[in-house]
């Protein structure tokens, strides 16, 4: 098999999807549908996409090879589940699912039909992320010490079902970095919420804390932090990775917009302390790795193929840090290639469920909790 049908279901976020599916070079068709019908036809006409009346219409055509969710995380579990049972490769955004067991139901389902999962976590896709990776493999780095992850975001206006949500029920921005640079796996959390909102929202998932603040433990003895706000705090939006290297670290600027900071431990002189030296530092794009089809989809709509680094500059941001294709790309390549994708049911399980264990663990004023495994 060298190319698939793909169906893309929600376009709201989603909406930056289907043009990517459409120009990958192992796309056949791409299909979408979302139940605001206004939303389906404007993408579906503009981009001349077949169009779909319903998620069971998706499930029932025997031509579509793989679903790519992007609806409301109240749905994903019972989507992706129903996706894998009918003999399909599911991607779907984050959070995988909103309760430990719901992330058990899409593994078994997983595993039952022998199709592809993959979690579309877009921060383990970003230009920065790429940079820290090759920082830890090429050894510049040094051993690595300490990780930390945050995410603020303020959520008046977004949808109903958004309204109160636990904070680190929407953890995997912040989380999914430490664990996929950790080469582990979470295995017990403290956390703590902290501050208070509005009494309304609290009702909608019984959760009283605007901000939450895990530590966490991972497998191979490694710790990191995350913290994560949703309501009433003042922060600028940032989803930021802070790697703390032996000989260089890693740290996000102030807002999701800035370049990172990179410090470089010294050597020590007369005095007390090594000298230490940061720099703002630049990203390079990291298109090479993916189709030359799509590679202009990192930057948004100003990529110059004769000088991707000057697009970068020019670019709109690409969409979560030229993220979008890389995760299009992975996940149809994993399907053609016939192996998992890279963030399958235990990485994206293992990011999202420390997230849900973090809360129960600040609902219980930070007991300690053990993450599950997958
Ligand atoms: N960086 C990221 O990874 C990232 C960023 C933004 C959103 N998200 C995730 O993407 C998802 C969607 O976010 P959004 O901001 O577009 O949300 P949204 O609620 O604004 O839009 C969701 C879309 O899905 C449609 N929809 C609702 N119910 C549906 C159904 N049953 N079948 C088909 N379509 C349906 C809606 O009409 C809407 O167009 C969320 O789960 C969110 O967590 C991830």
């Amino acid at each position: 098999m060298n190319k698939i049908n793909v169906a893309i279901v929600g376009l709201g976020f989603g909406g930056c999807f289907p043009e990517i599916y459409n120009y990958h070079p192992n796309v056949n068709t791409v299909g979408v549908f979302d139940t605001d019908k206004n939303r389906l036809d404007t993408f579906a006409d503009r981009l001349g996409l077949k169009k779909y009346r319903s998620f069971e219409e998706i499930l029932e055509d025997k031509n579509i090879d793989a679903v790519h969710l992007v609806t409301p995380i109240p749905l994903h579990e019972d989507q992706t589940v129903k996706v894998l049972e009918a003999g399909k490769h599911c991607a779907c955004t984050v959070p995988m699912a909103t309760s430990v067991d719901g992330i058990k139901r899409i593994t078994e389902a997983k595993r039952r039909s022998g199709k592809n999962y993959m979690m579309m976590e877009t921060t383990l896709y970003t230009y920065q992320f790429f940079y820290v990776k090759n920082m830890i493999e090429s050894g510049e780095l040094g051993q690595i010490q300490f990780m930390r992850g945050s995410h603020y975001q303020d959520m008046s206006g977004w949808p109903d079902y958004w309204m109160g949500l636990p904070p680190m029920w929407y953890g995997t921005h912040a989380i999914g970095p430490m664990v996929a640079l950790s080469g582990s796996r979470i295995k017990r959390v403290i956390c703590f919420g902290s501050g208070t909102m509005e009494p309304w929202l609290s009702e909608q998932y019984g959760n009283p804390f605007p901000v939450e603040s895990a530590l966490f433990e991972f497998e191979n003895g490694m710790k990191g932090e995350a913290t994560r706000s949703l309501f009433e705090t003042a922060r600028m939006y940032q989803e930021g990775m802070f790697i703390y290297g032996s000989k260089k670290s890693f740290e996000w600027g102030f807002t999701d917009g800035d370049d990172p900071y990179i410090t470089t431990l010294g050597e020590l002189g007369n005095g007390r302390g090594k000298y230490t030296e940061y720099k703002k530092t630049e990203m390079p794009n990291f298109h090479q790795s993916l189709p030359e089809e799509i590679q202009r989809f990192t930057v948004g709509g100003n990529f110059d193929p004769l000088n991707p680094q000057d697009s970068l500059k020019k670019g709109s941001g690409g969409g979560h840090h030229g993220s979008h294709p890389h995760l299009v790309n992975e996940f149809v390549r994993s399907i053609i290639e016939d192996r998992k994708p890279w963030i399958d049911e235990q990485l994206g399980g293992n990011i999202t469920a420390a997230g849900l264990c973090a809360h129960e663990s600040a609902m219980k004023n930070g007991e300690q909790i053990f993450v599950p495994k997958y």
